[in-house]
């Protein structure tokens, strides 16, 4: 690993624009979970922004139960603590997708509710976490990022890339997390005012749009096409009983997508 990319806390905070997320960020050699890590802080409010971040994590999570592995310094692995945030947590993971595709890159796209797809492949996936604290509702949103990957495990092979597989160069870690920085405080700043934004642009980055799925929610399966997202209740998919069922993110799951990753509705 090149020394530059070693992740560093004052290197992330250098130069950094930005008012309330990174105000404080910590680097850890190895954690638990920085998710774990993160949420240790959120009973503090003037932790509001506190930025997690490990080189390696023993016991990283994923959604729906599921683990979370990546070797060490071959990823960003970071948590974000909010302790002042208004948004419901279905906005707010809306948001998150939104603002982690735009610091991966252009060609990102979002595939509901939390993972960001480069080129037909899983790059990141994203979990949000929250706890209700005496000064009010708290919030953890762990991201994973794949970034010197070169190969993967045979089960996650044909789903799974990096941004250096993807981009054909060598991420830089440090400049990827400012990025990430700054665009999870742009938008949250935008989902504070006009929530619409962040649907548009969802919508515009959305794999799912318009194309016929199967989710899982509450131990059932529901297919159908899904017609939008609604700020406050989820996917919204226009089942084949054809009535209008709303999906929220935390419980549901898709299983089956029927058109596959790489289009995209507005191509
Ligand atoms: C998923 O796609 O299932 C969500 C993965 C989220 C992984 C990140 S890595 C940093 C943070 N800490 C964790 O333990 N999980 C999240």
């Amino acid at each position: 690993m090149p020394s530059k990319d070693l992740l560093d806390a004052d290197r992330i905070r250098r130069g950094l624009k930005t008012k309330r997320i990174g105000r404080q960020v910590i680097v850890f050699n190895t954690v638990s979970s920085t998710n774990d890590t993160a949420a240790q802080y959120v009973n503090e409010p003037d932790n509001d922004g506190l930025v997690i971040i490990a080189e390696q994590q023993t016991a990283g999570k994923g959604r729906a139960g599921n683990k979370w592995f990546g070797s060490k310094g071959q990823s960003v692995l970071c948590s974000i603590v909010l302790t002042c945030e208004n948004s419901n947590s279905e906005l707010l993971s809306l948001t998150v997708a939104v603002a982690v595709a735009e610091a991966i890159g252009e060609t990102a796209r979002i595939k509901w509710p939390n993972d960001i797809i480069l080129n037909g492949k899983k790059v990141a996936g994203i979990l949000l976490e929250s706890k209700q604290t005496e000064h009010g509702r708290t919030y953890v949103l762990g991201i994973g990022i794949n970034c010197h990957q070169k190969e993967f495990p045979v089960e996650l092979a044909s789903k799974a890339t990096s941004i250096d597989l993807e981009m054909q160069g060598y991420c830089d870690r440090t400049l990827l997390i400012k990025r990430l920085i700054t665009s999870i405080e742009h938008w949250l700043i935008i989902a504070n005012k006009k929530a619409r934004r962040i649907i548009e642009t969802w919508s515009h980055l959305s794999l799912l749009l318009g194309q016929r799925v199967t989710v899982l929610y509450n131990k059932r399966k529901f297919t159908g096409t899904c017609s939008g997202i609604d700020p406050e209740k989820g996917l919204i998919l226009q089942l084949d009983t054809s009535h209008i069922q709303f999906f929220p993110a935390e419980q549901t799951a898709i299983a089956k997508q029927q058109d596959g990753l790489t289009r995209h509705p507005f191509e």
